[in-house]
């Protein structure tokens, strides 16, 4: 069996930089159209200036690769980074402007502070940011968010409820037209808040949030590879995502938040959050739509939903084809020069993989 489709589009990846990069380009390049490339850096992109650098350094690692796969050139040739600005409190209105006329930006990502990796410089007070918020909705530039409180007395489980439940409402009640993006969706609370809302109003969903809950993380022991955040939930929650994703409501559409970090920074006594999915994201995708025998919703999830909510021309070539074959996923993949990462779901056989 195999289904073809036009090349996708990732709506939420992260990169990294540097040497990093010759992992992260190609395994993203081989698969998706464009890429949404999140701004959580060491140094965070915060300006427009350091996009656009960031961006170049993006598209340097892309030539490099093409000369070194030359029989993959036409293919990863059409690889677009697509740009995002990591928001803190000292962003000025006026960087909102550049933004939007730079052509390069397509969203501002919110992390909470302390929500997540390298999330230390994001934000402490969502209601400060009132006016940026209000510009934003003008300008009809898209608000990212990493959807989870961080008050330490907020269990783990809950804090994404919580946080629709406080601050995106909060968002949506004082700011009704700014365009949002509740990504990497884990909870029915998110998946019915997102139905519930106007059509302005969307979500990414992993591969992984519909292929594992929180009981593979720990199935016969700690699993520190199936930990990311925000943390898988109950199955009744994995099943939700899965109904959301495979339900044809373009309000849901693909992001896999692949986000790699060395092996020994993962199997660590203080492990870091982040799955790598990156590199074989369509199988494990179609694996997830196929054991509830809707694969034939994936190329709109995948392909079409995600630029439409962007307002961006839907990928049109090349096609990329998924082939229903045993598919073994690798024990670990050289990362950098000294370090490897450990795949989502290593060592285990999918049943889909792309040709
Ligand atoms: C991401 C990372 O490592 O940058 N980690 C994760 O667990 N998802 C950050 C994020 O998207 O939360
Ligand atoms: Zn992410």
């Amino acid at each position: 069996m195999q289904i073809t489709l036009t090349k996708p589009d990732d709506w939420h990846i992260h990169l990294r930089e540097g040497e990093t990069l010759n992992r992260t380009v190609y395994d993203a390049a081989r698969q998706f159209n464009r890429v949404m490339v999140m701004p959580n850096l060491v140094n965070p992109i915060t300006s427009v200036d350091k996009a656009i650098a960031y961006k170049k350094q993006i598209l340097a690692t892309l030539d490099k690769l093409i000369e070194q796969h030359p029989e993959e050139a036409q293919n990863l040739a059409h690889f677009t980074p697509l740009m995002t600005l990591y928001l803190t409190h000292d962003l000025a209105p006026s960087e909102l402007e550049l933004a939007k006329a730079s052509g390069i930006i397509h969203g501002i990502k919110l992390y909470p502070m302390g929500a997540t990796t390298l999330s230390d410089k994001g934000i402490s007070d969502i209601k400060k940011l009132a006016p940026i918020f209000g510009r934003m909705q003008e300008l009809g530039l898209v608000l990212q968010l990493h959807g989870e409180v961080t008050h330490p007395d907020v269990d783990i489980f809950d804090k994404e409820k919580v946080f629709i439940e406080t601050e995106l409402a909060y968002l949506t009640q004082t700011f009704p037209h700014l365009k949002i993006v509740l990504e990497h969706i884990t909870t029915e609370e998110a998946v019915a808040f997102v139905l519930n809302a106007p059509k302005h109003i969307g979500a990414t969903i992993t591969a992984h949030h519909l292929l594992i809950n929180r009981n593979d993380m720990f199935h016969k022991g700690i699993r520190p590879h199936h930990y990311c955040l925000p943390i898988a939930k109950r199955k009744h929650h994995q099943e939700k995502l899965l109904w959301a994703a495979t339900s044809g409501n373009p309000k849901f559409f693909l992001g896999t938040d692949s986000a790699p970090h060395a092996q020994h920074k993962k199997e660590n006594a203080c492990g870091c959050a982040g799955i790598y999915s990156a590199n074989d994201a369509l199988a494990y995708y179609a694996m997830a739509f196929d054991k509830v025998g809707k694969l034939s919703l994936l190329p709109d999830f995948a392909t079409r939903f995600g630029a439409q909510f962007y307002g961006l021309p839907v990928s049109e070539t090349p096609l990329v084809a998924l082939l229903k074959q045993t598919n073994l996923i690798p024990e670990s993949l050289p990362l950098t020069q000294q370090d490897e990462v450990v795949p989502f779901m290593a060592g285990q056989t999918l049943t889909w993989c792309t040709q």
